[in-house]
Formats: structure tokens, sequence, C-alpha cells
């Protein structure tokens, strides 16, 4: 009897193609599961006109723990274009699926580790005197991931309800002289459940992985009430865990730190649009989309998937050349999630192994360019390659 069900979502594109090479290496490293393929992404917005079916959101309710690849979304034109001739005309309107899918089941933590392998030809370098030193980055990012200004509370011409309310405060006398028409608000609301649960969660992780800080990275200088609120709950909690250091630097310094000392930061949080931008900051560090891994965490359902999309132009190319790791470390994170950090472990030092070789790389570690054969005449690996040569290194 395998001991765990696991849903697999592999969407569209080179999510299709990095998947299932997961699955190889985790059936390898002896992680037995049933996988329960469910339907998302592109496909079934032009078929059905939804790109995340209910029987996925069912899969998800009954299994709790998703791995998904990637999904294809575009222009507003292509999405009524593209749209079975049948469903035209009904009003259905295309909504990101992993948006939907992280609002619907809550998924409010987003995890975004940023570590770098030695040897990894990507990883960021800075000069030291007259030579060059590489920086050992080991920097998680809790992104919040569901609130603030992701959260969708926007309006162009606001309502009357909406303009009166924000009239009474004093500093919207500074807009009194702009039509209403010419007027664009976006949101950034935060709750305090959701602060409190980012900063908990980050502090129980920097104690699990043995971090010795914990840095918020937020404004809260200036952003007084959404920055401050999630300042004070950090506070609150950091006095539970006494061996880590609380740490706050603003998003627009600390971008300027992440090229000058990168590898003084362990566990950062922030809110949804900071989260987004340091976290893509660090990952440049370490090698960018080939290897950046993400979890999506809620208090029942967890989704673990690569932040990149789903390249569709590599997605024709035979045989694949798309770098599997990013999908593979999204696995493990699963793994550690689920509490089988043995093999999560098993997993990274087989990654690391192949990475510090040198053997075999990927064509994005390679800085290649162009078609199958011109990077394989380059000496980048295949997909597939590189799949077997974690495996081999396990
Ligand atoms: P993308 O991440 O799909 O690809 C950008 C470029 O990064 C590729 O052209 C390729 O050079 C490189 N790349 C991506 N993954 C790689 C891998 N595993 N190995 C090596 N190189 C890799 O982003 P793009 O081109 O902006 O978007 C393509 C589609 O993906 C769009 O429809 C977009 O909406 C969607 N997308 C979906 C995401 C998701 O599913 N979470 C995230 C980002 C984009
Ligand atoms: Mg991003």
């Amino acid at each position: 009897m395998p001991k765990y069900n696991v849903v697999s979502m592999p969407g569209d594109g080179i999510g299709q193609t990095v998947l299932p090479e997961a699955i190889r290496v985790l059936e390898a490293a002896g992680f037995e599961a049933d996988y329960h393929h469910a339907d998302i992404g592109w496909e079934f917005w032009r078929s059905e006109g939804n790109p995340l079916p209910d029987r996925t959101i069912d899969l998800l309710e009954k299994y709790k723990i998703g791995l998904f690849g990637a999904i294809t979304s575009k222009p507003k034109v292509k999405t009524a274009e593209e749209l079975d001739p049948s469903l035209r005309g009904k009003g259905l309107v295309y909504f990101s699926p992993i948006v939907k899918m992280r609002q619907h089941f809550n998924l409010d933590v987003c995890i975004r580790p940023c570590i770098s392998f030695p040897n990894n030809p990507l990883n960021f370098v800075l000069r030291d005197g007259d030579g060059l030193f590489e920086p050992k980055i080991d920097t998680v990012v809790f992104r919040q991931n569901t609130e603030g200004l992701y959260g969708g509370v926007e309006w162009t011409n606001p309502p009357d309800q909406v303009y009166d309310a924000l009239m009474t405060h004093p500093k919207m006398q500074g807009f009194a002289d702009c039509p209403r028409e010419d007027m664009a608000i976006s949101t950034r609301i935060f709750t305090r459940k959701a602060c409190h649960r980012i900063m908990q969660s980050a502090f129980e992780y920097a104690k699990k992985f043995g971090y010795k800080s914990v840095t918020l990275c937020e404004k809260p200088n200036v952003l007084r009430e959404t920055s401050g609120m999630m300042e004070e709950e950090g506070k609150k909690v950091a006095e539970n865990y006494p061996d880590i250091q609380l740490w706050s630097t603003n998003i627009d310094a600390q971008m300027m730190w992440i090229t000058k000392n990168p590898q003084d930061y362990g566990v950062i949080v922030a809110g949804n649009m900071f989260g987004d931008i340091i976290s893509d900051g660090f990952a440049g560090l370490v090698g960018g989309l080939g290897f950046a891994c993400s979890a999506n965490i809620g208090e029942e359902v967890a989704v673990f998937e690569p932040t990149h999309g789903s390249a569709p132009k590599y997605f024709e190319l035979e045989p694949s050349i798309v770098n599997p790791i990013a999908m593979i470390l999204s696995a493990c994170m699963m793994l550690d999630h689920i509490g089988e950090t043995e093999k999560a472990t098993k997993i990274k030092n087989a990654v690391a192994k192949v990475v510090v070789e040198g053997k075999v790389r990927t064509y994005d570690m390679l800085k290649l360019r162009g078609s199958t054969k011109a990077v394989t005449e380059g000496g980048a690996a295949s997909t597939q390659q590189m799949t077997d040569a974690i495996i081999a290194a396990l």
C-alpha cells in the first residue's frame, strides 16, 4: 500500500515535461505514493471555459498535497479567440488558475528557497580586492501569498461609496482636483491573522532548519499601517524564539544589499508584492528560473511548483532541453513539508553532487541559446539526461 497520495497537475507547456521528471526522482529516492492526475491550464479554458475545473479542486480537497508544473496565460484578445465556439458569448471570464487555487485554498504562505549550489556557473560573484569571490547564498523567502497589493481590490473610476469614504482621509485632499475617471486605486490590505501566520511560519522554518535570523523586508517607516502591522506581529512571534534574531530592512535598501552582502541573510519575510520582488532578486543570484522552486502552504492544502512558467517555445523542442531542477527541488519541498526530510535531503544532495561535478549541465547553466541541436553541440544535456544524472547520484 502506498503511503501517500499526491495530486499531480502538470498543466501546460514545459510543466508537462518537468513534472514527470520530478516524479521519476521521487520514485528513485524510495518515496512511495499514488499520483492522481488533475487537469489545469489553458486547454481547459479553451474546451470548458474553466482553467481550474471543479474536479481538480475536489482532488486537492481530498488529498491535500499537490505538485504543479506551470500554466500558460495569454492576452485578453487571445483568451476570447481561443475559447471553444460553443462557449462564446456566455460571459466567461479568464482568471489565472494558480491565483484562483491560492485564493480558494487560502494558500497564504509562499516559500521560495534561494540556495546556491557550489560550482553552479550561474552563481553570483562579488569583487573582493583584485579578485572575485562567490558568496554562499542560503536564503529562504517567505512571501505572504493572498493579500496586499495582489489582493485584487482595485478600481479605476471608483464608485461613490469608495470615493466618498476615501475622501474622509485628510491625505485624499491632495487628489481632490483629479477627475474620478482619471483615478486608479489598488488597495494594500494586510490582516493581523495573515501577518501572524507568515511570521510564525518563517520563525518555525528558521528553527527547523537552523537559521539564525529572520529578516522582515517591508517599508514600515512609510507604509506605517500595513508594514507596521507585519512588524508588530513579527516582534510578538520573535519573543517565542529567543535563539533567532529578528531584523527589519526596507525593500529598497534590501534590493541594494542583495548585491553587496547576500550571504548575510537567512530567512526573509515580506508581504505579497515585496516578497515577489525580493524572491526573484535572490533567485537571480543562485541560477535563475532553472533552479527557483516554491511552495504554497495553507492550513490544510499545500501545492509545490517551480517559479518558472510554461516556456511554450521550449516545449516544442525534441528532446527537451529545459532544466528539471526547479521542479525537482519543489518536490523536495513537498517531502520536507510532509516530514520526509531524509528523502528530501538525499535528493538535494544528489542535485548538489551533479552540479558540483559539472559534467551534466543543461543549456541555461551553460548560458547557451538556440535549438536543441545547437545547445547539444555546445555541450548541453537534455532534460532527461539531467534527471538521469541526479538519479545516478542518489
Ligand atoms: P517562462 O518562465 O515560461 O519562461 C521564460 C524563459 O525562462 C524561457 O524562455 C526560458 O528561456 C527560461 N526558462 C523557464 N523555465 C526554464 C527551465 N526549467 N529551464 C531552463 N530555462 C527555463 O516565462 P514567460 O516566457 O514569461 O511565460 C510563458 C508562459 O508561462 C506565459 O503564458 C505565462 O503567462 C506563463 N507563466 C506561468 C507561470 C506559472 O505557471 N506559475 C509563471 C510565469 C509565467
Ligand atoms: Mg514573480
